[in-house]
């Protein structure tokens, strides 16, 4: 063969591979090939450490005491329930969408845009400073990380996210920081759900018109029991029975819209249901104080110290701060979401038979 001719076939090659869409199977057995991340604190690993004017931050010991990278922003001692489901997932850590390193083949497995303060409602967290809520995450996403997906796996969106788990823990502080703290302001608990689930529910159909497919949502968390609202006195009833009505009316708008967004499936983690029942029986999931915060807290309970004492068996505490849970905790409810077999613990199935469907 000439040089001509080779050098021509070498072109061919190189023009057809670059025009081939690249959204392969993952084949790390894992069943997805990333996660997208929204929502609060809960899940924020460092998108809020840059903000200037926001209190919602946990870049500076004590938080990370047990994280392998140590402090990253990261709301909790290690790893944070979106950590421990890319485990399950055989996926690497997810970067924060506010790291500048966060481009090029570094957003193939996803990319984190939760923001610790935020909320479904744009106001929620005016006042802990500036965050960034649901919409502005879901633009961020659609804005920046996903052309450039699409640049960088030459596909159309529908082929590529079709192999993206969405996960979203939103809802905490439209109640800690909004409902709770500013009052009802005449809206009854029935209402103030209804307000964030008609929102939610554009979220979702946002995410879904884009291309995505496949939801895990974490409930709201029982705020009762947080001990910056229980002050260790357990798990108080009144709040807690004011997010189980978020946790009703998710359920029946997921019901809903399911026929709106053909092909899609959307699991619920009953966060109040899974982490009440441990908190009410600690020693079974082998923790043994889950109504202290680990670390010494600020007045308003809320945050770490900066530089604060922090219990010293932190595998036995359910909450690291007083509002955040510790690795341990997580690990408990990332199983319960991947394995639990109770659908009125991850409702319709688990993530485990989720992934299993997507291999
Ligand atoms: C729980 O932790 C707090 C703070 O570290 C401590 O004061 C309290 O005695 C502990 N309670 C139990 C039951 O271990």
């Amino acid at each position: 063969m000439s040089l001509r001719n080779c050098l021509y076939i070498i072109f061919l090659c190189f023009i057809s591979f670059a025009c081939l869409c690249n959204a392969k199977k993952p084949k790390n057995g894992g069943g997805f090939k990333g996660m997208f991340i929204f929502g609060t604190s809960i899940f924020d690993n460092g998108n809020n450490n840059n903000i200037i004017g926001t209190l919602a931050k946990a870049n500076y010991p004590p938080y990370g005491v047990d994280f392998a990278a140590g402090v990253t922003g990261r709301f909790s001692n290690g790893k944070n329930v979106a950590d421990v489901i890319g485990d399950y997932l055989k996926l690497p850590l997810i970067p924060a969408f506010a790291d500048p390193q966060t481009k090029g083949d570094a957003i193939l497995h996803g990319v984190n845009f939760a923001s610790g303060g935020s909320g479904i409602l744009d106001e929620t967290g005016l006042v802990v400073g500036r965050v960034i809520p649901l919409n502005e995450q879901i633009r961020n996403f659609e804005g920046v990380t996903l052309p450039e997906l699409e640049r960088q796996l030459r596909c159309q969106r529908t082929e590529i996210l079709v192999d993206y788990l969405f996960l979203i823990g939103a809802g905490n502080n439209d109640y800690l920081l909004n409902y709770f703290l500013l009052g009802p302001m005449g809206q009854s608990p029935q209402a103030f759900a209804q307000r964030l689930i008609s929102t939610y529910s554009d979220q979702l159909k946002k995410l879904y018109n884009l291309g995505a497919r496949n939801f895990l949502l974490l409930s709201v968390y029982p705020l009762g029991c947080s001990p910056v609202v229980s002050r260790g006195q357990g798990c108080l009833p009144g709040p807690n029975a004011v997010v189980s009505i978020f946790y009703d009316q998710l359920i029946s708008m997921v019901n809903q819209i399911k026929s709106q967004m053909p092909g899609s499936e959307i699991l619920v983690l009953n966060s109040v249901k899974i982490m009440t029942d441990i908190i009410n029986n600690p020693g079974l999931a082998g923790l043994s104080n889950v109504s202290n915060p680990c670390c010494e807290v600020s007045s308003n309970g809320l945050s770490c110290i900066p530089n604060g004492n922090i219990c010293a068996n932190r595998n036995n505490y359910a909450y690291f701060d007083g509002q955040h849970i510790t690795e341990s905790f997580s690990t408990i409810i990332a199983t319960k979401a991947y394995t639990s077999s109770d659908p009125s613990e991850v409702y319709p199935f688990n993530l485990c038979e989720l992934v299993h469907a997507h291999l």
